[in-house]
């Protein structure tokens, strides 16, 4: 067992010594962060709606943005730029996804992605729909539990060019086509807004909510796997088991420490033929984490698994 324990520490960064002094924030924002939406005002509206379109990055991206800024006051960071925001993970991890061409159209049947679409968000790419539910909910139930200022119905999200049904678009859809996860979601805003709540408590809630969301719409996406080749598609199925042991050990989404822990992330998609820890275009902790997950996910079809999650 004791050799495990430095393993899950590579995932789970807890040789990283805080390093909050050494950065500059905005250096760590995601990629055109600048440039998303920061408002509500900053979208088209059309008979008293807000109408965002998920589906072009830097709009999916201002409705992180939106409630990274809504939910400020929450944190103890007013002077620290709300970097303690635990809602920082969720940007964080879109913009890779977009920095490493993994929201782009898998298939290559469009441009969505590429050179002359950039900006383009593929419904074909599992990344982005695993994605739309991680900004989707957190972001509708964040309307819904009235910290953002507008009301349930004020708000309605535009469909992907294809597949709409799978998609929920606005408060009401939602909390009907997936009324648990909303409800985690839901529970995460009420304990944001309880005085009494701590750090600790806030990252319970929000992992709670997250993993849900992971294990319900997973099982939906399952077959978009298959437009990947077979390392990028392990890759996809080993980082949801990843997550289990992230929301197990309470990883605390600040924008440092997702910053610290991005570091370890593949910086392109996997293609067939990568073989952690021999990939030679990536850094050590990469090729590291990479082994690691791998190793995670074998851990977790082995009856011994509970073992593993008890060192938490
Ligand atoms: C941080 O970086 C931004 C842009 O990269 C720059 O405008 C700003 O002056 C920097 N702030 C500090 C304190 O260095
Ligand atoms: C939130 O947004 C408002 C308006 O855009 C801005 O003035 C404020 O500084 C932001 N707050 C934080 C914590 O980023
Ligand atoms: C929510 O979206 C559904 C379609 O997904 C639509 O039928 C319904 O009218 C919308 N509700 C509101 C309040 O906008």
């Amino acid at each position: 067992m004791a050799f495990l324990l430095p393993w899950t520490c590579v995932l789970l960064g807890c040789f990283s010594v805080s390093l909050a002094g050494a950065y500059n924030f905005s250096d760590l924002y995601p990629p055109l962060w600048k440039k998303s939406a920061s408002q509500f005002s900053d979208y088209r509206v059309k008979n008293g709606k807000y109408i965002i379109d998920p589906w072009v990055y830097p709009e999916r991206m201002g409705m992180y943005k939106i409630l990274v800024n809504k939910t400020a006051s929450y944190f103890e960071n007013i002077l620290l730029d709300n970097e303690q925001n635990i809602l920082w993970g969720l940007p964080l991890q879109n913009g890779w996804q977009y920095k490493t061409g993994r929201l782009a159209d898998p298939r290559r049947r469009t441009d969505c992605g590429y050179d002359s679409d950039p900006l383009c968000v593929s419904v074909d790419s599992w990344w982005a729909d695993m994605n739309y539910f991680l900004c989707a909910l957190p972001f509708l139930a964040a309307v819904d539990s009235g910290i953002m200022g507008i009301s349930s119905d004020q708000v309605m999200l535009l469909p992907p060019p294809k597949d709409p049904t799978k998609f929920c678009l606005n408060v009401s859809s939602c909390r009907s086509s997936f009324p648990e996860i909303m409800s985690k979601w839901n529970a995460f805003y009420q304990h944001l807004q309880y005085p009494s709540s701590t750090f600790e408590d806030l990252l319970k809630y929000l992992w709670a909510a997250h993993v849900a969301t992971i294990d319900t719409v997973g099982k939906i996406f399952e077959d978009r796997l298959e437009y990947y080749s077979k390392a990028e598609a392990n890759f996809g199925r080993n980082w949801c088991v990843a997550v289990d042991y992230l929301a197990a050990s309470l990883f605390p989404t600040t924008l440092v420490r997702t910053h610290e822990f991005q570091e370890g992330l593949p910086p392109r998609m996997l293609v067939n033929g990568d073989r952690a820890p021999f990939i030679s275009d990536f850094t050590e902790f990469q090729n590291t984490v990479l082994l690691l997950l791998s190793f995670l996910s074998q851990v977790d079809n082995f009856p011994g698994k509970r073992l593993i999650s008890n060192i938490f």
